[in-house]
Order: structure tokens, then sequence, then C-alpha cells
């Protein structure tokens, strides 16, 4: 069954993704993609309307992302944000010329007449506004429908010919009824039933995979983490024991971790298997590497070895299947590709390893779909709602060299925190929380005993998006009990301190 389509038309602004998100939320299919999108695809892709985001540069510098005049004769609505309603005004004769002084933050515009795209938006509202051009003078036949203070020009449209151009951003939160704003255009404007639900998804993924694999095999390899996890359950509802889940636990996860997911997914499903327990062979690659990068790239060969052997092992012709969801897949999506470290995510499949075929269930979805998703197949909390936990594990969290016993030391010691964060009800309210062993022994007292022994540092931060981070404000009494709890009930561990840096300068990891 194919569903009614949104293309959001990528001219490089920071909320793509946002806007996408946006309109799912709305029950409406909506792809990204990059504005040197051939027109013939997109008459082909017979879209519902299509959204220009945003984006930093100025319209009347040629070297900016522009798009051919044809894309709004296409008969499909059309919705510019920001400089997608600058580049409309442009397209068709308007002038854009630049603020006097820029428009930035939460601004008032007060609706002037009717229009479909702000039924039931008051006159004035707030809107969130970020931009140095403005439109001095709209297009023939085009009518300004708001403005602001700084801002004549806050949104126009011609709504015969289904083109709306609004200069602030409704994606954004800050942009009070801008989730209506949205809304208007898929249902009044552009006519969208609301066909993408997540059991609609559910069934007809289902279906699809069963008549793709017929009766052959399928192997994929989990890790523990949402977007494996809710592939391995949507598989598995299709095709059952034909899928193989081959699971490395490498020993350098959470206390008792690699039991959980094992038993959770034998559990839950219908499926084979494959756990391969191989602490003992990386902590031997591991002796004596105490270089952060050196870590990450022999904790990633290793496991790839061994996942590849296993796969060589179990595969029996059919097909390979990945949990990749849709970011990342989204070419014109990515953002600065500076490696600050390397992360070791995207999976390279040997040459002497062939397939029928790659399976990606996920890879049309959202993480916050992904979850929906994992949640209607009945995945327990713990999985769906995880919070991040980096490739190579606990190898990040341990500075220096890992052992065996500094592993041990680092799962009790964040198993405790876990346990008081969640006890203490603010778990929700927390992106990531996790305990660190910086390989620092200091001296204590005990009793009356001298101790030198090590320290754990505990980290919690709140975040939207990973890529800056401000350290959580946990209450006093929590870390209280933490600090008690770890110092008591963890051998080997005589003081505890509390990360308070942000993102930058720090990372969130320790390495
Ligand atoms: P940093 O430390 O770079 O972390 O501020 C940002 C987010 O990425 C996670 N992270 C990783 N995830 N492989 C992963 O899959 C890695 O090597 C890795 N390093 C960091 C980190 O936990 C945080 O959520």
């Amino acid at each position: 069954m194919s569903h009614e389509k949104i293309l959001v038309l990528d001219f490089g602004g920071q909320y793509n993704q946002l806007i996408a998100r946006r309109v799912r939320d709305h029950h409406v299919y909506a792809e990204i993609k990059s504005f040197e999108t051939p027109i013939e695809e997109i008459r082909a892709a017979n879209y519902k309307g299509i959204i220009f985001t945003g984006g930093p540069n100025s319209v009347y510098d040629m070297s900016s992302p522009h798009y051919q005049k044809e894309i709004l004769e296409l008969g499909v609505p059309v919705l510019g944000i920001c400089y997608g309603c600058q580049l409309i005004s442009w397209m068709l004769g308007g002038k854009v010329e630049s603020c006097e002084k820029s428009e930035y933050g939460k601004i008032e515009i007060t609706l002037s007449g009717e229009s479909r795209l702000f039924k039931d938006v008051p006159e004035k509202s707030v809107v969130w506004m970020s931009h140095t051009d403005y439109i001095s003078i709209p297009p023939e036949g085009f009518t300004v429908t708001s403005s602001s203070a700084d801002c004549p020009c806050a949104s126009m449209e011609n709504a015969e010919r289904g083109i709306y151009a609004v200069q602030f951003h409704p994606e954004v939160t800050h942009s009070e009824y801008g989730k209506v704003i949205l809304k208007n255009f898929l249902y009044e404007v552009c006519g969208c039933k609301g066909d993408w639900v997540m059991d609609n998804f559910i069934e007809n993924t289902v279906e699809k995979l069963r008549e793709q694999i017929g009766d052959k095999k399928v192997v994929l390899g989990l890790s523990g983490g949402v977007d494996s996890s809710v592939a391995a359950g949507l598989i598995s509802r299709a095709v059952g024991s034909q899928l193989t889940c081959v699971f490395v636990d490498q020993g350098l996860m959470r206390k008792d971790e690699g039991d959980f997911v094992e038993e959770t997914f034998t559990r839950l499903f219908d499926m084979k298997f494959v756990r391969v327990n191989c602490q003992k062979q990386f902590i031997e690659k591991l002796k004596g590497i105490t270089d952060p990068e050196k870590k990450r790239n022999t904790i990633g060969t290793e496991f790839y070895k061994v996942f590849w052997d296993k796969i060589r092992e179990e595969a029996d012709g059919g097909f390979f299947a990945q949990g990749t969801i849709y970011p990342d897949r989204i070419e014109s999506g990515k953002g600065d590709a500076a490696t600050i470290k390397t992360h070791h995510n995207q999976v390279k499949m040997p040459e002497d390893i062939t397939f029928d075929g790659v399976i990606e269930p996920l890879g049309d979805l959202f993480k916050d779909e992904v979850r929906r998703v994992g949640e209607k197949l009945g995945i327990p909390k713990e999985l769906v709602w995880r919070q991040p936990f980096p490739g190579p594990g606990l190898g990040v969290r341990i500075i220096g060299e890992i052992t065996e016993e500094k592993i041990k030391v680092l799962q009790e010691a964040d198993a405790v925190f876990r346990d008081e964060i969640r006890k203490s009800g603010i778990e929700d309210q927390l992106s990531q929380f996790f305990a660190v062993l910086p390989d620092v022994q200091t001296v204590g007292v005990m009793g009356d005993h001298r101790t030198y022994d090590h320290l754990i540092a505990i980290r919690a931060i709140t975040t939207d998006d990973f890529m800056t981070a401000d350290w959580a404000r946990i209450p006093y009494d929590v870390l209280a009990r933490v600090s008690n709890r770890i110092t008591n009930e963890v051998e080997h561990v005589n003081r505890v301190v509390y990360d308070i840096t942000s993102k930058p300068p720090g990372t969130v990891e320790w390495e």
C-alpha cells in the first residue's frame, strides 16, 4: 500500500529533520530530499505537498541553493519556511532585502485577513524567527497574511496557486501555534487524510517482509540497542525462526545487560538467538593499550572480526538485516563531518560474504517512531527507551588500560547509580547518565585504616541532540545516596565525584 507523502526540500537549514518529524506527528509521511533532486523525480513521486526548508544563505547570492521555478507549477501545494519563504518571493519576482537588524528569537506576529494556513490561530501569537533577510515587496498575486514589528511580511500566500510562505519557523516548539499551522498546511491546504500510523506500518512491513524473504533465512546483528532490537522484533513477527540474531557480548556492557538482552529476546520472539561471549579475547587484545583512539579501533576491529566470523558460520544464503534508521540515510541532512571521535556504527560487509540482499525494515523511520513500533511489538521499556550506549561500551568509560577487575568495579558502581536514579523518579528528565572509572587512586580512610583505592566519576546530562549538552542538576540528596552506596557497596572504591562539565567544552563520554 502506498501512503500520502510530503516532500521536505532541503536548502541546508538546521531544522530540516525536525520539519519532517513534525509532519509525521500529524500522521502524514514526510521525506527529506536535497534541493539538487531533479524535478522529474519530484513530479513522479506524486507528493501531496512540498515544504521548502530554511537555510543559512541569501537568495540573491547566486551561489546559494536555488530551484527551478517550474516546481511552483506542478499543481502541488508549497509551503516555504524562512529561507524557503524568501526563495519563493525571489523566484516569483518579489523583492528580498537585508534587514537593518536581524530578527531573532520569540517574536509576536499579528495576522491580517483570512487564511486557511492560520485556521484556529489567534490574531496575535508568538513565533520563532531567525533571519537577516526579509521580503520587502511580495510577488504579484500574493497577499501578506501576517507581520511583526520589524518584519512587514511575516507570511504571505497565493491561495489560488496553493503557494504559502512563512518567515518564521513553525516546526520549532517556541512557535506557539506552529503545530496548528503545519497541520493546516497538511489537512486544509494539501487535503491529506493522515494515513501514517504505526499500526499500519507494522502490518504493511510484516507483509512486505514475508513477501521479500519467502522461505529464505535472515541474519541480523543484535547490539541490544533500540534500532537493532526493534528490527529483530519486526522480522521475527514476519518470519519467526527463519531469523537468526547474532549477539556479540564483548564483556564491555553494563552489569547483567547481556543476560537481559538474551532473556528478553528468547522469551518474546520466535527466532534463533546466538550469543558469542568473548570478554577474555577482548581483554587480551586490549592489554597495554591506553590511547583512546587506539582502544576504540581495537574494540571496533575485534568486534567486527568476531561478528563476521559468526555470521559466516550462521549465514546460509538468504538476507542480511540491519537496524538502519532514516537519519542514517539522509545525505543532505548530514552536518559537519569533522571527526571528533571515531564512531563504529557503520557496518561494512567483508567481500567474501554474500547475501541475496540487505533488509532495513526501519529505513524510513525516525528514532521516536522506531520506539513507538518497539512498544507496539511488546519490547520492554528498558530496551525501547534505552539511553544511548556507545559501541565500544565501558571501554571508553575506563580511562587507561582495561582490565577485568576495572570492568567489574565500573559495572557495580554504574548499577548503583542507575538504581538510585530510577528510584528517585528523575530518570525521564535525564538524557544519559553513567559512571566512569578514571583510573585514579586516592587516599581514603575506612574505620581505622588508610585506603588507597579507585575514584568513580558520575556523569549525567540533559540534551536535545547530543551535539551540545548540559550537566544535569541532580538533587544533592540523590547525589549523597549514590556516593554513600557506591563507597559502601562497591569494593575498591573510596571516593565519588560528580562531573559538572557541559558539552562543549567536554564531550559526553570521557574518551
Ligand atoms: P560524545 O562523547 O561524542 O558523545 O559527546 C555523544 C553521544 O554519542 C555516544 N557515543 C558513541 N556512540 N559509538 C557509539 O555508538 C561510539 O563510539 C560513541 N562515542 C560516544 C555517547 O554515548 C553520546 O550519547
